[in-house]
């Protein structure tokens, strides 16, 4: 991969991978089909998918088309084979215990960005009557008499996964639950307008969701919202090469902490049509002071990305990290390719250079890749990214949409799906 090319063109942002995951989760809830549009083609998917068929799942493709269809639940157990490869994959958790009252699904284990423990969604499931029991690293959960019953929680920290795992099974439960706290992202938002099209009955005010729990659910059409982590990657990577890109399929209400932030330091960012977004640079950015946040502050996931921008501001910008404890991965990667970049705890200062030079690098986790490849596109000379199927978990083709705006992007397979390698050139 070789850096220094402003990026120019028009890149078409796909559907959401942290909406379809759970999206795809709610097929498990009904015999009904579960179609849903703008599926993206990431490794997560792909996991996930393959998990949900060995509980019974059929699941039929064309493109980003999927159809679900559980006719019927066939095992209650995701093995710690597939659950170790994606954390979401908990999220069966709560959709088989909705269907069928009981579910054995493998603890996740650690991840490279922080211990991310699993707690507030094993509390919210047994508020609804849950008995959870740890065996051999797998949660043995149970509702007595075979359904789940209505309960009340309210989340003690916001959990996006934990809101929507806890929903899963509320929504077929016997009774009335009220979920307080539960997380404002906007993924959350979409996955409750599809619940609700399959017939669940929600109302929400703010933080606060009231389930009325049915006995059954029935099929949905819908299509996903936009990738706003996809998005605002590209909009840095116009920002990073003093690009010129158009970003289509983009909603700009879901990225405005990143469209602010970017303004103030010196990029152009125009609402080109409600669903089109195009982002120039020609300067050199100005440093800045950023801090992640639960929506709709800045996102943990572009924090990576904005810190490869950082490298190359002028001036001492500042990032702290709220959200998770671990996740300053990519420092140590950027710093190979000439960053300038001190750390203390949760808090990075990063000072600017002129330029960054391209180097052998490892990806270590999905973001992380992601500010990688931003970082390599402005780098001089050729740098070699080792291990991007972290990279291939979240952004589809994300090296044949970087191609076509210019960049010289190229993915050589070594051995597949192991150690594979980007190389970017200046
Ligand atoms: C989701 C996103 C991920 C994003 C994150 C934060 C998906 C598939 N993944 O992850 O891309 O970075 O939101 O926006 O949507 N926590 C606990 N106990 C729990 C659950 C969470 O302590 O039971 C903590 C976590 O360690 C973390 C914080 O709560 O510090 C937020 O995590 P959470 O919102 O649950 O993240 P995920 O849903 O896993």
């Amino acid at each position: 991969m070789t850096g220094g090319i402003p990026l120019c063109g028009t890149i078409v942002i796909n559907g959401a991978k942290n909406a379809a995951l759970p999206l795809m989760a709610l097929g498990l809830l009904t015999d009904q089909p579960l179609a849903l549009e703008g599926v993206p083609l990431v490794g997560d998917v792909h996991t996930l998918q393959e998990i949900l068929e060995e509980l019974g799942t059929s699941i039929m493709r064309l493109h980003n088309y999927f159809v679900l269809k559980t006719h019927r639940v066939t095992s209650t157990r995701a093995s710690y084979e597939r659950v170790r490869k994606m954390r979401a994959s908990i999220l069966v958790l709560g959709a088989l215990l909705g269907r069928c009252g009981e579910a054995e699904v493998s603890l996740p284990g650690g991840c490279a960005i922080g211990a991310r423990p699993v707690n507030l969604h094993l509390d919210g499931l047994r508020a609804l009557g849950v008995t959870i029991d740890i065996e051999h690293g797998y949660i043995v959960a149970k509702a007595p008499k075979g359904r789940v019953r209505g309960g009340m929680y309210e989340f003690p920290k916001v959990s996006v996964t934990g809101s929507m795992n806890v929903l899963l099974a509320a929504v077929l439960a016997e009774g009335e639950s009220c979920l307080k706290n539960v997380a404002l992202e906007p993924e959350l938002g979409d996955f409750i307008t599809c619940l609700k099209k399959m017939g669940a009955v929600i109302e929400r005010e703010g933080s606060t969701l009231w389930i009325q729990g049915q006995s059954s659910l029935g099929g949905a059409q819908h299509k996903i919202l936009p990738d706003r982590i996809e998005l605002g990657t590209y909009m840095v990577a116009a920002a990073i090469t003093r690009g010129n890109l158009l970003l289509e399929n983009a909603d700009i209400s879901l990225v405005m902490a990143a469209v602010d932030l970017l303004r103030k330091i010196g990029a152009v960012v125009e609402e080109v049509t409600p669903n089109t977004i195009r982002v120039m640079a020609s300067d050199a950015l100005e440093a800045f002071s950023m801090r992640t946040g639960e929506f709709p502050e800045m996102a943990t996931d572009l924090q990576a990305q904005f810190m490869a921008l950082a490298t190359l501001g002028q001036g001492t910008s500042e990032i702290t990290e709220t959200i998770f404890d671990n996740r300053f991965m990519h420092v140590c990667e950027l710093i190979r390719m000439g960053a300038h970049i001190e750390l203390e705890g949760n808090h990075a200062v990063v000072f600017g250079q002129k330029r960054l030079m391209g180097a052998p690098v490892m990806a270590t986790d999905l973001r992380a890749s992601a500010s990688l490849v931003l970082a390599a596109l402005a780098a001089e000379g050729t740098t070699i990214i080792r291990r991007v199927y972290h990279l291939d978990r979240g952004y589809e083709g994300m090296e044949i949409k970087l191609a076509q705006c210019g960049a010289q992007i190229q993915r050589l397979t070594t051995q597949p799906e192991q150690d594979e390698l980007l190389v970017v050139r200046a």
